[in-house]
């Protein structure tokens, strides 16, 4: 099974990067943005349902992790951000901000955007926190483990909370890479130690 996974997600990297040259479209990962694209970016999440509202302000401090760009000509066609949350001095990426210009949308560019941003935090505790069973088929592609609240320390749910989506195991699913599922057992220890649990 897990093989099968593997070989279709190299397939559809492929394709997608195939797609990207011919189109004249690159990836590109940036820690600066104009403010004037900040603000388009911004508005296009408010605007849009599926996406949670980022302000400039947000977007800003996101851009200290480092984001990535789909450009062509010095537009930018599509982004997927880190949201970095700080839980007692230890950082929790999560995926966030992830949209594609309609024009270039059904070719896999969404999941090499994910798999980029992925690719990026392996040493690092990233989460991504989704409803629709397609990010939940993408994560399982790019290789993130499916956990439970009761897998995680009532600390950390604590402040992924303000984000406003935890504590709904019907509505989301979390997945976390391997490194954080590797760390989950002692990271919790900490954070429940330092908090008399
Ligand atoms: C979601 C989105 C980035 C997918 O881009 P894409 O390049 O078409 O992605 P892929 O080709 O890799 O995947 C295509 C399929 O996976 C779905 N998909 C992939 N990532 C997704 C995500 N994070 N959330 C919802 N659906 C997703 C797409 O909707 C599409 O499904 P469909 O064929 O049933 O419509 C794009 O549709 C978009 O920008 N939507 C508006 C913003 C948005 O919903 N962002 C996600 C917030 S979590």
């Amino acid at each position: 099974m897990e093989t099968t996974l593997k070989k279709d997600i190299n397939i559809a990297l492929e394709e997608a990067t195939a797609f990207c040259k011919d189109k004249g479209l690159e990836i590109v990962f940036a820690h600066q943005i104009s403010k004037t694209q900040l603000q388009v970016i911004s508005e296009r999440t408010k605007k849009l349902p599926a996406m949670y509202h980022a302000s400039v302000g947000m977007l800003q401090d996101r851009l200290k992790n480092g984001c990535y760009l789909l450009m062509k000509d010095g537009d930018i066609y599509g982004h997927i951000f880190a949201h970095r949350h700080v839980i007692e001095k230890h950082s929790v990426y999560e995926r966030s901000s992830l949209w594609v210009h309609k024009h270039y949308r059904n070719h896999n560019l969404g999941l090499l955007l994910m798999d980029f941003l992925t690719k990026r935090f392996t040493k690092d505790f990233l989460i991504s926190i989704a409803q629709e069973p397609t990010v939940h088929n993408n994560n399982e592609l790019l290789g993130m483990k499916y956990i439970t609240l009761k897998d995680l320390s009532p600390i950390l749910i604590e402040t992924l909370e303000k984000i406003g989506k935890l504590r709904d195991e019907l509505k989301y699913k979390y997945y976390v890479n391997p490194y954080f599922e590797s760390k989950i057992k002692q990271f919790n220890k900490i954070l429940n130690k330092t908090n008399n649990i």
